[in-house]
This record gives C-alpha cells, structure tokens and sequence, in this order.
C-alpha cells in the first residue's frame, strides 16, 4: 500500500484559495475535519483563517486530536457555540464560511446571537469537489477495503442457498470482513431475497431464501477509513428466462458504463449511457435511481452519476457503477462495482465476478 506524505498541507492550501485576512472557515462534517487535519473523532469543529487554523474539540476528544492533528492548534470547549466564538473573537474574524448541511438552526442562531457584528455565510459543498478526486494513496485503501469484503464474500457464498435466512448471511458477512481486517462495514450490509430484492435498500429480515430466488448482496467495507461498496446478484438453484434475460441487460447496462468512463465524460453522459440501455429494453420505468455516486471517507459523495449531473469525471474519482431493475412484488437484480475514472478508462477496484452466477 502506498501511504501519501501527509496530504493536509496541500489540502488546506486549496480550501484557503481565495481568503482574505479576515476570513474563516468553519468545517463541521466529521469526515471534513478528517480530511484536512487526521483527526478521527466523530464529533468538533475546524476553523480555519489565512494562515491559522483551530481544531476545537470537548474533553473527550483532546488527547486524540493532539495525537491525530500533528501540528494543529487545539481548542477545548464544553460548548461547541462558544468555542468558535472565542476563537473568531481571539482572531478578530469579520466573516465566517460554515457547512451549512452540518449546522442545526438552534446553533446557527446563538451563533448569530454571540457574534452579531460577523458576517455568517453559508458554505454547501466547500470540500465534496476537492474530495472527490483521489491520491494513489487513497484510492490504495479503497482498494483494499474491496479486497477483504471480496474475500469475506467469496467465504460465505456458500452459504446462499435455500433455507437459509437474509439475516444470517448478513451477520455471516460482515463478522467475516471484520476478521478479514475491515474496520467497520462500510454500510448496513444488504442481503434481500424473492420480493426484498425488488427494494433496493431493503434490510435483511427473517425472509427465508427458496428456489428461484434473486438474493442481492450490496456490501462494502472500510479500511484506513476509506469504504468500499459492490453488489451481487445471485439466483439460487434454477433461473428463469426472465431473469436469465433481465440479468444479462443489467449486465449489459453495467458493462457499457464500465467501457465509457474515463476523464472528461460527464456524469450524466455516464447515467443516460445505462438508462438508455434499459430503456431500449422497455425496463427504463424499473430502474428507479442514479448509475452511481462518489466513494471515498463516504460512502456515498461527489460526483453523483444521475441525469441532469453535467459535472465531468476528473482522474482519481472514485465512482460506482450499479444499474438496476426491480420488479416490485417479484425480484430485483442489482450489479454494483467500484472503479477509479482515469485518462484512457477507469480500473475496477471490486474483486467479484459479475457473470451470471446460479447457485
Ligand atoms: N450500498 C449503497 C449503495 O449502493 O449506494
Ligand atoms: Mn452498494
Ligand atoms: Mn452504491
């Protein structure tokens, strides 16, 4: 595995573009503050100026951050409100740019409150555009989160067959990429039989698999922090036509974004390439959601691939490709992989084979 110097300075250089002396920034997002400074704690606040920069952390989380955030200043707080506005106070800070997906109304007003002569300016997606293109580094640990669930897949495939219940393969699964090395599951492992994979978020239940069945397992893990995310259909002991037919169209779906990404394709070019395939087939009122999304310290982040998405895919993004169609009350097939867009194509980082597999 490749490890990148540490990437923070660089990072930091392009999120103050632009800033004037009398700017800060307020990073909120747990995942941000990752991002920019180590820091793995589920809970703080970035702040950063021209030339400074603040972690602002409770009492729970100081000596991590002093560990994590080689180099930062750490501010400890009992209250997240007045932390930054001592700090903002300390800095003499005219205007503030903060997440607002991460600020809830209450704080935002006793913000407003607490520093009324500061300009509060609301920042939407400050660092989705500069996460979403990868270093060698991380894509790295995205590959290797692919490979453990991968492998923890290839250990428990045996077990789909019929008698066998959703949950358990779900808890099967995900002990397995746990013992194989994975930090967490990247998500609620999905594992959804007969008529629960025509959902496509379904959670695993009691349902019981039969013969006939589409079992979909959409799966990923995390490692160093970065998550995987894949997804299998298998049909268990005896496929029909229909299936067998529906099954080679997603596939086919699949297949046809998979030979067009690369860097300078646009996202939604991405997205109308697997539409129209389904489309053509009459199927195009059954796959209900976006070709793909982002994958890096989210599972899902920028760029999404959905229609109207003219975003161009740059090298380095991590994307996934997961056409559908889902026949609601019957079944569904799902076919999901992750890859990296580069110059002349993309690799694919997920480790399963997505031939028509009856098991
Ligand atoms: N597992 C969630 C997704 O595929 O987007
Ligand atoms: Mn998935
Ligand atoms: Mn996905």
């Amino acid at each position: 595995m490749r490890y990148d110097p540490p990437p923070y300075p660089a990072r930091l250089a392009r999120l103050r573009e632009g800033m004037t002396q009398k700017d800060a920034l307020l990073i909120l997002h747990p995942k941000n503050i990752r991002y920019l400074t180590g820091f793995t704690g589920g809970d703080g606040a970035l702040m950063a100026g021209p030339d400074w920069l603040v972690l602002l952390v409770d009492g729970r989380y100081v000596t991590q951050a002093q560990e994590e955030a080689i180099g930062t200043e750490i501010f400890e707080f009992r209250n997240r409100v007045d932390g930054i506005t001592a700090v903002a106070c300390g800095r003499s800070v005219e205007a503030i740019g903060f997440e607002s997906p991460c600020l809830c109304v209450e704080e935002y007003l006793r913000l407003q409150e607490k520093l009324p002569t500061v300009a509060l300016r609301p920042l939407s997606g400050a660092l989705q555009s500069l996460r979403a293109v990868k270093t060698e580094g991380e894509i790295d640990r995205i590959r290797a989160a692919a490979v453990i669930a991968g492998e923890a897949l290839a250990a428990i495939r045996e077990m789909i067959r019929p008698g066998v219940r959703e949950q358990e393969i779900a808890i099967e699964l995900e002990y397995r990429m746990r013992r194989g090395g994975a930090e967490q599951a990247a998500f609620e492992t999905i594992v959804a039989a007969g008529a629960n994979a025509a959902l496509p978020h379904a959670t695993p239940g009691s349902r019981v698999i039969k013969t006939g069945d589409c079992v979909t397992i959409d799966y990923g893990a995390v490692s160093g922090g970065y998550h995987s995310d894949e997804t299998c259909t298998y049909i268990v002991g005896h496929a029909s036509d229909r299936q067998k037919e529906v099954y080679r169209l997603v596939r086919e779906a699949h297949d046809r974004v998979i030979g067009a990404i690369r860097a300078g394709i646009s996202c939604g070019a991405v997205d109308r390439i697997a539409r129209g395939c389904l489309e053509e087939a009459g199927l195009g009122a059954h796959f209900a959601h976006g070709t793909g999304h982002g994958v890096g310290l989210d599972v899902h982040e920028a760029p999404r691939l959905a229609a109207g998405r003219e975003e161009i895919l740059r090298a380095g993004m991590v994307v996934t490709v997961e056409p559908g169609v889902y026949l609601p009350g019957l079944w569904g097939i799902r076919i999901e992989d992750t890859v990296v867009v580069r110059e002349e194509g993309c690799e694919v980082l997920t480790q399963t084979s997505k031939d028509l597999t009856i098991l």
